[in-house]
């Protein structure tokens, strides 16, 4: 995903959830008496980082660091959050190594809708890890399951998506098809050292207002349409949205006032909130 802009009007459904995990999760995270320094993974357009989350802790923070894989993104919030002294750098949580300067760098490290884009797991909790001060504390939240990702599987079956959509498994969130997403990653985190406070798989629903809104925000976080020619886009969501119906993807509810239906998405965010174990509680 790398239109910023268009991603910066069409995230309502990701700034609700934001908001409900930072306002009801943060709690659970341990302070240092020191000034905190922070990153956050995935920060995308920024104004979760800076315009959620920030105000609430600003008191306790001395650095703040962010970092994201689309230089669109990084560029986009360098110029909306200039001017607040946070270091926007372009990185993948994945990559097989991290700026030897950000080991053992962060108190806290944090992460909003980015991580069930990142195949590789146990690299990116590895990174997450290494990063981390011994006693730092992470707070994520992420898609487990979503309907969306069945309608990409239906729709790169399909003759006229195949070819755009051939790495579609890229883009489903690992636990999607999980049995025991929460153990999985319960887990993997454990192996890996971290102490785990909290893994949580919670139900959450967002209502889109009408179809248009439904399209813009799944054209907002879709990765198939740079690959498709302008001129197929409109059938490309005639496609999503028959597609939708049929795997019964949302719940349609009528509206007879003004004649347009609104959409229901019900979907499970996954909630963690773990510590590195160097010194256990
Ligand atoms: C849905 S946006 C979330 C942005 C922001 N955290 C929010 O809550 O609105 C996901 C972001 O994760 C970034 N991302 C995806 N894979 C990544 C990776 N491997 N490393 C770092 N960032 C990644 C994307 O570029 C995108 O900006």
């Amino acid at each position: 995903m790398n239109n910023a802009k268009l991603y910066r009007n069409k995230k309502g459904l990701q700034l609700s959830d934001s908001k409900y995990v930072i306002e009801n999760f943060l709690e659970y995270i341990e302070w240092k008496s020191r000034k905190n320094v922070i990153l956050d993974i995935g920060s995308g357009d920024g104004q979760t980082l800076c315009e959620i989350l920030l105000p609430r802790i600003s008191e306790k923070v001395e650095r703040v660091f962010a970092i994201d894989i689309s230089s669109e993104m990084v560029e986009f919030s360098r110029r909306e959050y200039g001017d607040r002294n946070i270091v926007f750098e372009k990185m993948d949580i994945a990559a097989t190594e991290i700026p030897v300067e950000f080991h053992g760098k962060f108190d806290h490290i944090f992460s909003f809708f980015c991580l069930h884009w990142v195949l590789n797991q146990r690299r990116a909790f590895e990174n997450i890890y290494d990063m981390l001060r011994p006693d730092g504390y992470v707070l994520f939240t992420f898609l487990a399951k979503n309907p969306i990702f069945d309608i990409y599987e239906e729709m790169a079956k399909m003759e006229k998506w195949r070819s755009y959509m051939k790495d579609y498994e890229k883009y489903i969130s690992p636990y999607h098809f999980s049995s025991e997403p929460t153990e999985e990653l319960n887990d993997l985190l454990i192996k890996l050292g971290f102490h785990v406070k909290i893994c949580e798989m919670t139900k959450r629903s967002y209502t889109f207002p009408n179809l248009k809104t439904l399209h813009e925000c799944v054209k907002a976080v879709n990765p198939f349409l740079k690959n498709i020619p302008k001129c197929k886009h409109d059938e490309y969501f005639e496609d999503y949205s028959s597609t939708m119906r049929r795997l019964n993807a949302v719940k349609i509810e009528r509206r007879t006032n003004n004649n347009e239906d609104a959409f229901e998405c019900v979907y499970h965010l996954m909630i963690v909130i773990a510590f590195r174990a160097d010194c256990v509680k």
